[in-house]
């Protein structure tokens, strides 16, 4: 017999459906987040790099914010007029929220566990019925699995190098791959466990490499396609419709020769430091109009396609056929301001006239117009 559920066995069930329209009523109500008439404090939530000497070892605090970026967007928020409350994204989080009421939250934290860390204080935010800026749980939470974005890239038939995810080193290798191809962790950032000897010619480096990712990090190994031609950051800012800032080329001519072309973690974090004079950036990249028209409409559809909300950089390379694919997604990029840092979000608003408290005014307006345009 099938089951038709239109019938209500018992009085039992009535109950539990009278209940269930009861709290889906009041949830229908509660996900519609209401913005105050008037918006004067403004909670700033973060995790602060314990000090300049992390360890690669340590994957989650490397992507932690120097107080320097903290401090900077607390001041651009207050010369927006706001009053700022710094609220540190640590496990004593919700008392602190529950001790300071705010209007609002201007979000940069990264988490400090777990394989969705990104998407915390997002979820909390919403549960406790606060605005924020950035993008939501969802797109947090994918966006931080690059093997997720791209399922959702292929999907939207968004360019991204062929892939195949790892738990194990012993998986079958698909057939698909054509070396060079780079292994690296699926959730981690700042090029934590992206090495020169990430890129590997054969199966035996590869499984040897995807050992090393999953004895290393939470998470499954990913392998893909290396691209091997120029690489471009993109970010974006704003909403309805999103804006492509200047497109940064990422370049690598600094790099010694025997290293990997690409913004490993020696590139990042050892040959671009603040007391090097070199900067890899190059800003806006001298590309032709019809490739920035290209890269420009592959950065906006995929961040529409993932849900991002009033920021975001997009990693992009040229394959050797010189077409723009897709690396990852930033929902939460860097936003330091010392221009020596080489901060690209940063870096390419300060090319389009964008001064740094400007980017985080506009920001932050752009969150708390999509929740205006909600409750309207
Ligand atoms: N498939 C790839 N082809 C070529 N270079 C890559 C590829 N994947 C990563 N890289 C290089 O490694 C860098 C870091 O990788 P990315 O996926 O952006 O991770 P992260 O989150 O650490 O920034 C990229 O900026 C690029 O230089
Ligand atoms: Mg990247």
């Amino acid at each position: 017999m099938e089951f038709d559920i239109n019938v209500v066995n018992s009085e039992n069930d009535q109950n539990i459906l009278d209940r269930f329209d009861a709290n889906y009523s009041e949830l229908k109500l509660l996900s519609r987040i209401k913005l105050p008439s008037k918006i004067r404090r403004v909670g700033l939530t973060f995790n602060a790099r314990p000090d300049d000497n992390i360890p690669e070892s340590d994957n989650v605090s490397l992507e932690y914010d120097e107080p320097e970026t903290i401090f900077a967007i607390r001041d651009a928020l207050q010369s927006g007029g706001y009053d700022v409350v710094l609220l540190e994204a640590d496990q004593d989080f919700m008392e602190k929220l529950k001790q300071n009421q705010v209007d609002f939250v201007f979000n940069i934290a990264e988490g400090i566990q777990g394989e969705s860390r990104e998407s915390h204080i997002p979820a909390m935010l919403e549960m406790m019925g606060i605005p924020y800026t950035g993008s939501g749980v969802l797109s947090q939470a994918i966006s931080l699995s690059k093997t997720r974005t791209k399922e959702i890239l292929t999907y939207y038939k968004i360019p991204t190098p062929k892939y195949q995810s790892f738990s194990n080193s012993t998986e079958k290798l698909e057939k698909k791959f054509k070396y060079p191809v780079i292994i690296k962790p699926d959730a981690e950032g700042s090029s934590v466990g992206i090495t020169n000897g990430s890129v590997v010619l054969n199966e035996k480096h590869l499984r040897q490499q995807v050992e090393k990712v999953i004895q290393t990090f939470p998470g499954p190994a990913l392998a893909e396609e290396f691209c091997s031609g120029r690489e471009f950051t993109v970010g974006i800012i704003g909403n309805n419709p999103p804006k492509v800032l200047p497109i940064i080329e990422v370049t690598f001519d600094h790099l010694p020769s025997n290293m990997v072309k690409m913004d490993s973690y020696e590139s990042k974090w050892i040959f671009d430091t603040i007391d090097n004079v070199n900067d890899p950036l190059r800003c806006p990249a001298k590309i032709t109009p019809k490739l920035k028209q290209i890269i420009e409409n592959i950065a906006i559809k995929t961040y529409t396609v993932l849900g991002c909300v009033d920021l975001c950089r997009i990693d992009i390379r040229l394959n050797k056929r010189g077409i723009p694919n897709v690396l990852e997604v930033n929902a939460l990029p860097g936003l330091n301001p010392n221009p020596s840092f080489h901060s690209r979000f940063p870096y390419a608003c300060a090319k389009a006239g964008i001064s740094y408290d400007q980017m985080i005014l506009t920001v932050f307006q752009a969150g708390l117009d999509r929740y205006r345009k909600k409750n309207m």
